[in-house]
């Protein structure tokens, strides 16, 4: 039998290299029976790094992984399944053309006697997993139709149906709302009772404290230390985090806005062809002032990601009903070109599809919008670029050499890459889709000063988020959605996050 507490996996002097980059110096790791270990660390600290050797992904470490007492060097993460250790990854690996069961039983479909794949329990025990985490998905949708929040469910389900005694999630909450995030913690809870380890890295400290057992800190690819992680309260993980206090993480004010710059009213979208799973808007009634920025609030599938989109040109095709005014004049943007134009930019949710150019380097990636300011005689001035980019990509913390891929940089560097971008447009009005999914601490102060300067310098900004906490305190006001419509307006400054959530539920009227 084995003792109670007995590692289910011990990583000793483990160290991995890309290049100069030191990503993992001499990490020692365990993960036990029963425990969720939470891995903590800026942008960039090697956590992905620590985990993906751990499962399979990454190969050529130095340094030794034991499960259960023995020493084991995984070829892929194949080796690690068989071993029973599973991993949701940061990047999910999710086949777009695919069905959401066929995604779950890829590579281990059940057959039917006559040898075919037998389609009926899969879809059946699609919809299981999907209740057991709250969610009702058709298992024969294509994974690619899906919005980013329900694609971190599809893969979540599919960890879990591998039944893993170690399950490892990178992330597994940066594009889920309040109420998701707390259905999975009450699964992980299941888990743990039932005797798992579970690896937990999550930039929203919030929840550290309420999910985790203990925590690892790492900084630089070192671990800096460890922690019982009940009650510990998000002050003292950042300190550990990044060595210092962030002080004033929200509430970041500024002073006050001007004229009115974007009105909607009872906007809403016919679309040509029904999307399956969209939430077209249907009714929505705000304004954005210059110089203010406004929240979007409501639960997943509340269409925040939506109006975005069709206020930007790149939305569903279809009729416009309602009417929007930019600075007075009455607009619609037909393609993201016209919108640029017109003065929008648009941080997307997914990075991968809609913001990334992945094999191209870091610099082009971040000046890509602004190449016309830049271009001179139709060429384009390289030190001006790396004056331009470098200067905002330092602000945000992102260091590294400027020429390489961006498919190099860390998750969340990659999320500030993009957002880095918009801000170098400066348009008149900026629409920002979870800007800060993934992004460490101390990175998020540094993007809400620098959408406060925004605001300051008179541009207006439109910010979907899903965590109440930011909306709340980035935000002037909120406009909670819910089914497509403008549901409700808070102000901040006398409504709080629990507030917030009851009025994205609909139990306010
Ligand atoms: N394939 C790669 N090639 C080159 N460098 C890489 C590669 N993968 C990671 N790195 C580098 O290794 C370091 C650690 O990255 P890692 O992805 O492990 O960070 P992380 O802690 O997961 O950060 P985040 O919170 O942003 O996800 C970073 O400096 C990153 O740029
Ligand atoms: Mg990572």
């Amino acid at each position: 039998m084995e003792e109670p507490g007995t590692p289910l996996v011990a990583m000793t002097g483990v160290s991995k290299a890309y290049g100069g980059t030191l990503a993992c110096d001499h990490v020692g790791f365990t993960v036990r029976r029963g425990e969720v270990h939470a891995l903590l660390g800026e942008n960039g600290a090697g956590k992905s790094t620590l985990v993906r050797i751990l499962s399979g992904d990454v190969t050529g470490y130095h340094g030794t992984v034991e499960v259960d007492g023995q020493t084991v060097t995984f070829g892929s993460p194949l080796d690690a399944r068989r071993r029973g250790i599973a991993m949701i990854p940061q990047e999910l690996d999710l086949v777009p053309g695919l069905s959401v069961a066929a995604n779950i039983f890829l590579g281990r479909e059940p057959h039917t006697k006559a040898g075919t794949a037998d389609r009926k329990r899969m879809h059946r025990e699609t919809r299981e997993l999907l209740a057991r985490i709250g969610i009702a998905l058709d298992p024969k949708r294509p994974v690619g139709e899906l919005r980013t929040g329900e694609q971190q469910l599809v893969a979540i389900a599919k960890a879990l149906a591998l039944d893993a005694r170690v399950l490892v999630m990178d992330e597994p909450t940066s594009a889920l709302t309040g109420t998701e995030a707390e259905r999975l913690a009450e699964v992980i809870g299941e888990l743990r009772d039932a005797g798992a380890g579970i690896v937990y890295i999550s930039h929203r400290l919030g929840e550290i404290g309420r999910i985790a057992d203990r925590a690892t800190v790492l900084r630089n690819g070192r671990v800096t230390g460890e922690f019982a992680a009940r009650d510990l309260s998000a002050e003292q993980v950042t300190e550990a985090m990044l060595g210092r206090p962030v002080q004033a993480l929200f509430r970041v004010r500024h002073t006050g806005s001007t004229g009115e710059l974007l009105r909607l009213e009872n906007f809403a979208l016919r679309p040509r062809r029904y999307r399956p799973g969209r939430r077209e808007p249907a009714g929505i009634t705000l304004t954005v002032r210059r110089g203010e920025i406004v929240g979007l609030g409501g639960l997943l599938g509340s269409g925040r990601t939506e109006l975005l989109e069709t206020l930007f040109g790149a939305g569903t095709p279809g009729r416009w009903q309602g009417r929007m005014w930019l600075d007075g004049r009455e607009v619609r943007p037909r393609s993201p070109r016209h919108a640029v134009r017109l003065g929008l930019a648009l941080v997307p949710e997914d990075r991968r599809i809609a913001g990334l150019a992945l094999d191209h380097s870091v610099r082009a990636n971040t000046v890509l919008s602004v190449v016309d300011r830049l271009a001179t005689a139709g060429f384009l001035r390289r030190r001006r670029e790396n004056a331009t980019a470098g200067e905002v990509l330092g602000e945000l913390g992102v260091s590294g050499a400027l020429a390489d891929p961006a498919g190099t940089l860390s998750g969340g560097n990659q999320q500030k890459v993009v957002l880095a971008r918009a801000l170098l447009t400066e348009p008149d009005l900026l629409l920002l889709d979870e800007p800060t999914r993934g992004v460490d601490v101390g990175a998020k102060a540094e993007i809400y000063r620098l959408l406060a300067d925004a605001a300051a310098r008179g541009i207006g900004v439109l910010l979907a988020s899903s965590e109440p906490a930011e909306l709340v305190g980035v935000c002037d006001r909120v406009v909670v959605l819910r089914d497509g419509r403008s549901e409700r307006e808070l102000d901040t400054h006398d409504a709080g996050e629990a507030e917030l959530l009851a009025a994205a539920m609909g139990e306010i009227r």
